[in-house]
């Protein structure tokens, strides 16, 4: 196989695309060195442009697919399959494009269930009582990271060894506790924006997938701390200046690596042309370093306090302890803020409206409702 496409939105996507972004090459697939097969994503857009281009991307290989969805009726990954599955269907035919299709659902409802038994695709359960957000320790993400090639063992190792250490019942050896008592502290001073910053740009998925992780499992009842990310010193360029001196509304959280796993020695130059030489012999991790010191020192200045979240190096056992860490810090965060983690009303209003624009069955009076609402508003 070499390429699977990996369908799936929210907590069904984010985690697996976070890990195999931390963990891969940044140029594997350019370089063309990685044995594994590729991953690709999709289900988490609607947007045509990007599945014809996946289709035009996807036509020549040898292709597998791994369609996720706990509730088996979430749209965007429906659309996506439906395309996935008849393109599979007409290259392989019904039968070899059934050995092709891996589903990852809930065990006994759904419509990727039902169609799972119908056509006698392989499944992967995720239980009842894990949460799409919470899931990337899962089949959810498991599937996708082991498929691109990583060490899971590591991953799942990272995350027990992180269990242990929150599940301590005092509050100085505990990091998700302590982590969820300076959010809670913060949110009560005013500051109501939490920014994740990493200085490596593979960990920027780790921003995404925790702003959901926060986002959905915080941001309700009128109340919750916005989730921002930004990558550093990239965004230093862009959000730098807001942060240091816009709306004083936020804290940091920063996310850092303590020891490189490469080596690049910035050289002299006989011109100096640039007054760069003061670095020479200096490793470019080092000018990180000291930009991310840098950082926090001037972003303490303007009044924007740090929270400080650090792994020895970025590996598969950093990932995993990540994940767990962030996962049950936001599970203690949510109940101190008084809200529940675990569900997520609001995600609703915006699919009610698209059904009834789109007409779905059912949705007859929300349709024309929606409908004379659009005419009076012209
Ligand atoms: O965290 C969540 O519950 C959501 O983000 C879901 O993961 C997302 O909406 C996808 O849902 P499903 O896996 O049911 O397709």
């Amino acid at each position: 196989m070499n390429v699977v496409v990996v369908i799936g939105i929210g907590g069904s996507y984010l985690g697996a695309k976070c890990a195999i972004e931390a963990l891969s090459h940044s140029f594997s697939r350019q370089m063309n060195t990685s044995t594994a097969p590729e991953i690709v994503f999709a289900g988490h857009n609607l947007s045509e442009e990007y599945l014809c281009e996946l289709m035009d991307y996807i036509e020549t290989k040898n292709v597998a697919t791994v369609v996720i969805s706990k509730s088996g009726t979430t749209t965007e990954p429906a659309v996506a399959f439906r395309i996935i599955k008849q393109f599979l269907e007409e290259k392989y035919g019904k039968a070899e494009a059934a050995e092709r299709i891996v589903a990852v659902t809930d065990a006994k409802r759904g419509a990727l269930k039902s169609l799972s038994t119908q056509e006698g695709y392989k499944t992967f359960v995720i239980a009842d009582n894990v949460g799409g957000r919470f899931s990337v320790l899962s089949p959810v993400g498991i599937l996708p990271i082991v498929l691109a090639g990583f060490d899971m063992k590591a991953m799942l190792e990272g995350a027990l060894e992180m269990e242990e250490q929150c599940a301590k019942r005092c509050a100085e050896c505990n990091p998700a506790i302590q982590y969820a008592a300076m959010r809670d502290l913060l949110y009560n001073n005013g500051k109501s924006t939490e920014v994740l910053v990493t200085y490596n740009p593979k960990l920027q998925y780790l921003g995404e997938w925790w702003k959901q992780l926060y986002g959905e499992s915080e941001g309700k009842d009128l109340k919750g701390i916005f989730p921002a990310s930004v990558c550093f010193t990239t965004d230093l360029h862009s959000m730098g200046q807001f942060i240091q001196d816009g709306a004083r509304i936020m804290f940091e959280t920063v996310v850092s690596v303590e020891k490189a796993t490469r080596s690049m020695i910035i050289a002299a130059d006989e011109q100096n042309l640039d007054g760069l030489n003061f670095l020479a012999g200096k490793h470019v991790e080092e000018c990180n370093a000291m930009a991310t010191l840098g950082t926090k020192l001037a972003h303490i200045d303007g009044g924007v306090p740090q929270l400080e979240v650090k792994v020895e190096k970025l590996d598969a056992f950093a990932v995993g302890e990540l994940f767990y860490f962030f996962e049950k810090a936001c599970g203690i965060s949510a109940y101190m803020l008084g809200v529940n983690p675990f569900n997520q009303p609001g995600v609703e209003a915006y699919k009610k409206n698209m059904f009834a624009l789109m007409g779905k069955p059912g949705y007859e009076e929300q349709t024309a409702a929606i409908k004379e609402r659009l005419a009076s508003e012209k």
